[in-house]
């Protein structure tokens, strides 16, 4: 009854930002996504009699100890009781989960927290779940998980109920040899969570706007990636971002997750694209920033990147795999 998974968290091109119902995280819109192949949980998960309560161990990158406001343990508590009743089951469980990079800076590691918690704990319960079942359970614990779930280009489809709300992989990670480049430019945690500011999202009010042109971008985005037209594909990528942190900045109150040195990121692709760089940043809940570039360019970009005073670390990812068991325990 001891089960470890590994997952990636993800970077949306098409973005999450707000729910139509709070308890099943159903969204207001359908987002895309990529999955990162180097930022990853690690989870291992064991139901026994011997443990008299819930025991949960949240590891963390060089000492950090996780993210209690997105990633805690009272929301690890509430997915094992899911799975628990999924299972028939009610044996307490003892859960150890680590990331492999800085929590609650905009990384997203509650989805992959909760991706590789709803495959751990499922495979420790006896349950025998398929991808879509699994993107189901994850996305109740974090709307962005369910996208973690299946294999590199996601799309997670709104839905109007639980069954039909969940993520879909579009294409193969192979399909496309772009990066996404993380600039870390500060281990600040945000102070308000991803679930937190979701809840004023119908305040802004160009958010009804937002709403009435997305399933447009939707539809394009899927042809820029099908196509691999970088150019639009980039464009449409980095206005997004700013579309969202518009919502953002004009709720009530409003919410200020970017750093001065994200906007200083955010110029610095901009004079490097003017430059003959193709790259596009985007950016979610936190001050890091995802510069989008194609493979045979990610080198140029490195090399610019590690110029910067400002950046302290930087993590290059591709198009990676989605969530799966692994045979290495922690515990
Ligand atoms: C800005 O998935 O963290 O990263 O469902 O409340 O856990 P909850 O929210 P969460 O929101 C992620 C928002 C985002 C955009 C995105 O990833 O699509």
């Amino acid at each position: 009854m001891k089960a470890t998974a590994i997952a990636p968290s993800n970077i949306a091109f098409i973005k999450y930002w707000g729910k139509k119902e709070e308890v099943l995280r159903l969204p207001e819109n359908g987002s895309v996504s990529m999955c990162l192949s180097n930022l990853l949980t690690t989870t291992t998960v064991e139901f026994s009699s011997d443990y008299k309560g819930d025991l949960v161990e949240i590891g963390g990158y060089k000492g950090d100890m996780g993210n209690k406001g997105d990633m805690g343990r009272i929301r690890i508590i509430e997915h094992l009781d899911r799975i628990r009743k999924m299972a028939g089951i009610n044996l307490k469980a003892k859960v150890v989960t680590k990331n492999n990079f800085p929590t609650g800076t905009g990384l997203s590691s509650s989805a992959s927290g909760f991706a590789a918690l709803t495959l751990a704990g499922a495979k420790a319960a006896g349950l025998n779940l398929s991808e879509k079942e699994l993107s189901i359970l994850a996305r109740q614990g974090s709307g962005s998980a369910c996208r973690s779930i299946p294999d590199g280009f996601v799309e997670w489809l709104d839905g109007n109920t639980s069954e039909t709300s969940y993520g879909v992989s579009i294409f193969p990670p192979e399909h496309w040899e772009i990066c996404d480049v993380v600039a870390v430019v500060s281990r600040e945690k945000k102070e308000i969570s991803s679930t937190e500011g979701q809840k004023l999202t119908g305040t802004s009010p160009f958010f009804k706007t937002r709403i009435l042109n997305i399933k447009n971008k939707i539809l394009k985005i899927k042809e820029y990636i099908k196509y691999k037209k970088f150019t639009e594909f980039g464009e449409m990528t980095e206005a997004e971002a700013l579309e969202m942190h518009a919502i953002m900045l004009t709720s009530q109150p409003s919410l200020i997750y970017l750093m001065p040195n994200s906007i200083l990121l955010m110029k610095l692709v901009k004079k490097w694209r003017s430059e003959g760089l193709e790259c596009y940043f985007t950016v979610n809940t936190g001050q890091d920033i995802h510069i989008i570039v194609e493979k045979k360019n990610e080198s140029a970009l490195c090399e610019r990147l590690r110029s910067v005073e400002e950046v302290k670390e930087i993590i290059v990812n591709e198009a990676g795999k989605g969530t799966r068991i692994i045979d290495k325990h922690l515990f």
